[in-house]
């Protein structure tokens, strides 16, 4: 019987719980730099007792960026003003994971509260996108660029030279994202990929960026936990399912993945998904017990009732938590009556 306030080890990193901050970017970089609001937002977070934070979407090069206020990872720079963040995490007692990210035809994105819509590449803070194939996300954007063979080695040396950089700074966590219709998630669902070299037409096709880029970081990364977060299905029949998340899944234990953070949604547009507490459960359920791997249940869970029974009924080994915790970053204190910062004990 497990409950989230279980310690779980995975890859020989003890985590003190299975609360996991799930990532959320926060648009407040520069130039891909992290600055004193990242170390707040993520502190705050770790004196709240998390066990886990994944570090919003980190981009591993410029143009990988949803917007130019995303946090990067693509030089010595980027690395140095992150470290701050690991290090005072790490002083609370917590784990920090980066979500390395590459946002492909979703780039080059307005900030969300001025708007979100795309920016032009003639436009200051625009940029040209790139995709599997040469189709934007909502009809009327400018066309994506088809990754040439050069994009795509670029795109897999980029992720080992973010995951060096990562790993020598101190996170305690990979996680490759591959869901939200970023990237991978564009190549992998049929969709958007409607190439018809080695990257497009069959399933091993169509998964073979993903599965390259996890080989490559898993090489650098070495065996430290290495998550990947997918959107197990497109909700759109005919398109990805969790049949095909499976057997992703599968391959993706091949190669030493630990854990899946199990999303869904966001390569289609205008989708009807829904989503009531609980929704994407079942994703994660299925890909625990089919593709036999560890998994992270996300997506509307806002209670520890309702976490402890994700937990007790084997459906995920961790819970993910991403509005609750901006609501509430001392969640987990006020639901366990242990890891009190000794600032805080008189509050309690
Ligand atoms: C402000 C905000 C930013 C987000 N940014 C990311 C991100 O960087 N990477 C990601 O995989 N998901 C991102 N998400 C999705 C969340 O991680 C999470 O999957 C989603 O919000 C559902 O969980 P919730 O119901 O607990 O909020 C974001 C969500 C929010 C609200």
């Amino acid at each position: 019987m497990n409950s989230i306030s279980d310690p779980i080890t995975i890859a020989g990193t003890e985590f003190k719980n299975r609360l996991v901050m799930s990532p959320m970017c926060q648009y407040s970089a520069t130039d891909g730099l992290a600055n004193s609001w990242h170390q707040v937002h993520y502190g705050s977070r770790a004196i709240g007792g998390v066990g886990l934070i994944m570090q919003e979407a980190t981009a591993v090069c410029p143009e990988g960026r949803i917007s130019y206020g995303d946090l990067g990872i693509w030089s010595d720079a980027h690395a140095q003003a992150l470290k701050p963040v690991v290090d005072f995490v790490h002083a609370h007692n917590s784990k920090i994971g980066i979500q390395l990210a590459h946002a492909g035809r979703k780039a080059s994105l307005e900030l969300p509260w001025k708007g979100g819509r795309q920016i032009s590449q003639h436009q200051p803070n625009g940029w040209q996108t790139l995709s599997a194939g040469n189709q934007p996300y909502y009809d009327g954007d400018e066309a994506p660029l088809p990754l040439d063979d050069a994009g795509i080695n670029k795109v897999i040396s980029d992720y080992v030279d973010a995951a060096i950089r990562a790993r020598d700074i101190g996170y305690d966590v990979i996680e490759i994202h591959g869901a939200h219709g970023y990237l991978f998630h564009q190549f992998y669902s049929p969709q958007s990929n409607q190439r018809t070299d080695a990257y497009g037409g069959s399933f091993e096709n169509r998964i073979r960026l993903l599965v390259e880029v996890t080989k490559a970081v898993k090489s650098v990364w070495r065996n430290k936990p290495l998550f990947v977060r997918i959107s197990a299905t497109d909700w759109v029949d005919g398109l990805w399912d969790v049949n095909d998340s499976i057997a992703l899944c599968k391959v993706l234990k091949e190669i030493g993945v630990h854990l899946i953070d199990v999303s869904s949604g966001a390569n289609v547009p205008h989708v009807k998904i829904p989503a009531v507490p609980d929704y994407q459960v079942p994703f994660a359920e299925a890909i625990k017990r089919e593709a036999d791997i560890l998994t992270g249940a996300v997506g509307l869970i806002t209670t520890r009732e309702q976490a402890d029974k994700i937990l007790e009924n084997n459906q995920a080994d961790m819970i993910f938590m991403a509005r609750e915790l901006l609501r509430n970053p001392y969640f987990m204190l006020q639901e366990s009556n242990t890891d009190w910062p000794d600032q805080y004990v008189r509050a309690k």
